[in-house]
């Protein structure tokens, strides 16, 4: 007969201060490649395919679990209102992990640990019939870690603060992940006592309980140290992300084909999702939800947020576009801004020095040089003269502008808007724009030009003889 599966919960503690990131921000909501922290080990247990998951929230816990609820809606919060610990955070928790057969304990501050180093740890300590698993790791520099001491056939931890200097130096360390059979965890729980050098409840303190008990525990050495690294502090974080960036980058690069000549100045968010075959030059930044699609390319110095690039797009260099989208094979930049919905059309272009904003520029439409393009509609194969402007805005509401297709708008037009243009319009160079133009037509809104005949030639002539 098949052995049933055990059920196995995840929970991830997120209460403490951080007091060593010197910030008003709690800890876990400190911003790596523009998520937070503690996005990661929660992707990381979705990924890995654990469903039951809760965080305990304390300090900042208001913000936390607000955030949680937005971003993994179906995790459950524990508020653990006073941090006295790790163990004391897991006691809270009781009610919640004792419906389980196992509960995996993860700190909200190792945001590097990977959904196959989760599964794979699951699926060994459930293995056997285990008490407590947890993964420990070699450091060269294991201050301000639990140091694992094994005697004979026994393990426990010891925390920094309260080791000899002999177990100083030890370089085996407690990753802080752990997986408890629930009944075992049960039984020691509230015998964890706070007397230590922290005056907390640790809950590496119940693997020796555990085994007191007669249960066994296992040590389960990784080979990937850089997936433990905690962030304490702003350094950690940065370091951090340094790798979560390059591991990032590299997975783009082998699995999807992104061609990038400079990997090491290149950012990309844990959500972004690249076809195959993109390019992308030197210092790009893609952040938050972006997806770029097949074959696109994305010039240097480009930074982009919750932004779609379609297939074989190109995106010249100095292009910023949030919440914006780019069609297939359309091009924008050098040095666009796009924001707020605005789209870019299959094959349209804007080009240099453009800010489009709400705004859609119809397929094989052209905005090429020095516009503002606000909360306008253009339609399919319009050409839009350099320095067009829709003037949107009236002082106290932001007003619409509707252009058709196939018009031709003479540079330096100004749409007073709200404004429509109809289908095949021109407009002359120059015009203000502020009544609505049928289809075919062409607007003049502009002085007639008056040429006084010698005025300038005499007017020079008579400032020399006034001076003389
Ligand atoms: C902890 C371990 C240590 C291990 C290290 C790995 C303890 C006592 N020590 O130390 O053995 O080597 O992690 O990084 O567990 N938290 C709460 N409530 C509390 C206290 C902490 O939710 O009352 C949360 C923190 O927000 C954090 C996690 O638990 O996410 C770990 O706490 P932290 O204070 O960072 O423990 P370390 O000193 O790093
Ligand atoms: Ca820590």
């Amino acid at each position: 007969m098949e052995k049933r599966k055990r059920s196995l919960g995840v929970l991830i503690l997120a209460a403490g201060k951080g007091t060593r990131m010197r910030s008003e921000t709690p800890k876990v909501l400190h911003k790596m490649l523009e998520e937070p922290i503690l996005y990661y080990p929660l992707r990381a247990a979705a990924d890995a395919g654990f469903s039951d998951v809760a965080v305990v929230v304390g300090s900042g816990g208001g913000y936390v679990s607000s955030w949680v609820g937005e971003e993994f809606p179906e995790s459950s919060i524990i508020w653990q209102h006073e941090q006295k610990g790790t163990a004391h955070a897991a006691k809270l928790a009781q009610q919640w992990w004792s419906a389980f057969d196992d509960v995996m304990i993860l700190p909200g501050d190792a945001p590097l640990i990977t959904a196959s180093t989760l599964s794979a740890f699951a699926a060994s300590h459930q293995q056997g019939s285990i008490a407590c698993s947890f993964l420990s790791f070699m450091t060269d520099d294991p201050a301000g870690y639990g140091r694992v001491v094994r005697s004979g056939e026994k393990i426990c931890v010891v925390e920094h603060r309260d080791a000899t200097d002999e177990q100083l130096m030890i370089k085996e360390v407690n990753s802080g992940m752990y997986i408890f059979d629930t009944k075992a965890l049960a039984a020691v729980i509230d015998r964890i006592s706070s007397g230590n050098a922290q005056g907390e409840y640790y809950l590496p303190d119940a693997l020796s309980l555990a085994a007191d008990d007669g249960g066994s525990v296992n040590a389960v050495l990784a080979d990937s140290p850089d997936e433990f690294l905690g962030v304490n502090d702003q350094l950690q974080l940065a370091k951090a992300a340094g790798v979560m960036r390059r591991r990032i980058v590299e997975g783009f690069m082998i699995n999807n084909g992104l061609q990038c000549m400079d990997p090491d100045s290149v950012w990309i968010g844990p959500k972004v999702r690249i076809g195959r075959g993109a390019v992308i030059h030197p210092s790009v930044q893609l952040w938050g939800s972006c997806v770029v699609e097949d074959g696109a390319f994305i010039g240097s110095f480009t930074v982009l947020r919750n932004s779609t690039v379609h297939a074989c797009a190109n995106l010249k260099g100095s292009v910023r576009m949030n919440d914006s989208v780019v069609g297939e094979r359309a091009s924008a930049g050098p040095f666009a801004f796009m924001r707020e919905h605005a789209e870019l059309m299959e094959n349209a272009h804007v080009g240099r020095f453009v800010e489009i904003k709400k705004s859609s520029v119809g397929k094989d439409s052209k905005v090429p040089h020095l516009s503002y393009i606000g909360d306008a509609q253009i339609g399919e194969g319009t050409n839009i003269g350099a320095g067009t402007i829709t003037c949107n805005y009236d002082g106290e509401k932001k007003n619409p502008t509707k252009i058709g297709r196939g018009c031709l708008i003479g540079s330096d037009t100004m749409f007073v808007a709200p404004v429509e243009v109809g289908d095949c319009v021109s407009t002359a160079a120059g015009s203000v724009i502020t009544e609505n133009i049928p289809d075919g037509a062409l607007a003049i809104a502009r002085a007639r030009q008056i040429n006084k005949n010698e005025w300038s030639r005499q007017q020079r002539q008579k400032n020399k003889t006034d001076k003389a």
